[in-house]
């Protein structure tokens, strides 16, 4: 079917021609004498205007065209002489695809409460602000990947269904053909994995890491792109239990390169989407978070804070400000305690380093204090954490020490171990979570709201 995108009618080219445009109608309204439709078609923010001069078009014509449907429209391309647009579409044929009912159709009126579209995931990509949020993630997944294949990063895909356990949290959901009602079990009561589809227990991967530091330790320098998934019991504006992961690791690099690399990537990505989504990033601003864009160009324009996270802890300790969660030289941060840092001291993102091992996973490069290992999380304002990353233990003997330590079976972690008895080398790297980018840019407060559609606890609805 030949059509013109909205989006290309704004271009100023194609003034004065005939063009063919389709969509979804947004509203009709007018008079006796002309009817105006606001007709979308996801390729912009922008409705164009289609005007039905009624000398040529029948009020029972016209009528199936309410919120929701869906058109057909032949017409000449002309300057709008109503304020608010630039140009409009002249009727001259038109087709409907499909009605949608008005009594039926659940989105109606504007300003639909945000909660109420998530009632209506399957719908809600049709609205002004989820069609803006991903067009915005859209772009956002582009720019990761032209980021990285520009400076000579691999894509790695690593696998879904996994065996081990990367961040050691426990957190996973299992993988089974077994049938629940009736497991097979062991002599001691125990189930019998041997009977399952892998042969052994399974889940899904919270993290491609393990296997990206396989292609890191060959390829030099890699990064995932994927789903990754959490079984935590959180119900927090900011998890999701299926969430995407961007996970770059690479050879011969240090702390420092890690860091680096990932202030780059972050500003990389911000910029792209200002560069190329001011429409829609606009869009949000106005109705949602007046500080949008300001925020944006502060983070392009400021060097992170980099600190250790003593120092961090230090600094909230003597804060004075009451936190809901105590802070002391061990606790793990909460939100709170990250946002503390960097709204309210700094006012600036923070690369907080070094944390006690005690909190962080087991393959990350213990220092010779041997009480804090090298991780990296950087803190993003109305965020908190945006990246986690480290350098890895690169000695097989420290890096067995403390899987002893942490009791991971051995039996399921001797491929891993074998990157550090083969060629081992110094190597780091990081992983964002891409929903988390995806609320920054567009300044969604809710994590739901920039996916779309949501996993999180009891709701795995669409
Ligand atoms: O800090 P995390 O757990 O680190 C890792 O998984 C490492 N293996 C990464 C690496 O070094 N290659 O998770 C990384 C990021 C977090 O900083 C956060 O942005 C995001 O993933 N994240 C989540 N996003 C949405 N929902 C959740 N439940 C998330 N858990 C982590
Ligand atoms: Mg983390």
């Amino acid at each position: 079917m030949k059509r013109t995108k909205i989006n290309d009618l704004f271009r100023g080219d194609l003034l004065g021609q005939e063009v063919t445009v389709m969509g979804w109608v947004r509203t009709r309204r007018g008079n006796k004498h002309v009817q105006f439709v606001a007709l979308n078609d996801g390729s912009t923010i922008k409705n164009v205007q289609i005007v039905f001069d009624l000398q040529d078009f029948s009020d029972e014509e016209l009528k199936p065209i309410t919120t929701g449907s869906s058109i057909k429209v032949d017409g000449i391309l002309v300057e709008s002489m109503g304020k608010g647009q630039s140009v409009e579409v002249q009727a001259k044929k038109l087709e409907i695809f499909g009605t949608a009912d008005p009594e039926q159709y659940p989105l109606q009126k504007k300003g639909h409460t945000l909660e109420f579209l998530r009632e209506k995931a399957h719908l809600r990509p049709r609205t002004n602000t989820f069609g803006a949020v991903l067009r915005v993630r859209s772009a956002l997944a582009f720019a990761i990947h032209k980021f990285f294949q520009e400076r000579g990063f691999y894509y790695l895909n690593t696998p879904l269904i996994t065996a081990s356990d990367c961040e050691g949290a426990g957190a996973m959901f299992q993988v089974t053909t077994l049938n629940l009602n009736n497991l097979p079990k062991k002599e001691d009561g125990s189930v019998d994995y041997s009977a399952d589809f892998f042969g052994k227990p399974t889940a899904l991967t919270v993290s491609g890491q393990l296997e990206g530091e396989l292609g890191a330790t060959a390829l030099g320098a890699i990064y995932t792109f994927g789903p990754t998934f959490r079984a935590e019991n959180s119900n927090t504006p900011r998890h999701l239990s299926e969430f995407w992961m961007i996970e770059p690791e690479v050879a011969f690099f240090d702390i420092t390169d890690n860091m680096d690399l990932a202030e780059d990537f972050i500003k990389y990505c911000i910029k792209y989407a200002l560069d190329n989504c001011i429409d829609d990033i606009e869009f949000l601003a106005e109705h949602y978070d007046k500080e949008l864009v300001d925020r944006l160009k502060f983070v392009l324009d400021n060097e992170f804070v980099r600190l250790s996270y003593s120092d961090g802890v230090k600094i909230l300790e003597e804060s004075g400000h009451k936190f809901e969660f105590p802070v002391y030289w061990g606790a793990d941060l909460q939100s709170e305690h990250e946002r503390f840092l960097v709204e309210e001291h700094f006012k600036k993102p923070v690369i907080l380093t070094d944390y006690p091992k005690e909190i962080k996973a087991f393959y990350m490069k213990l220092n010779e204090d041997g009480k804090t290992v090298r991780a990296m999380d950087v803190l993003f304002p109305k965020i908190g954490e945006i990246i986690g990353g480290s350098e890895r233990e690169e000695s097989y003997d420290k890096l067995q020490k403390r899987i002893e330590e942490l009791d991971i079976p051995m039996k399921d972690m001797w491929w891993y171990l074998d990157t550090r008895r083969f060629g081992t080398v110094p190597h780091a790297g990081f992983g964002l979570g891409f929903e988390r980018l995806v609320l920054f840019v567009t300044g969604m407060t809710n994590i739901r709201d920039v996916i779309p559609f949501p996993r999180t606890p009891n709701n795995a609805e669409f």
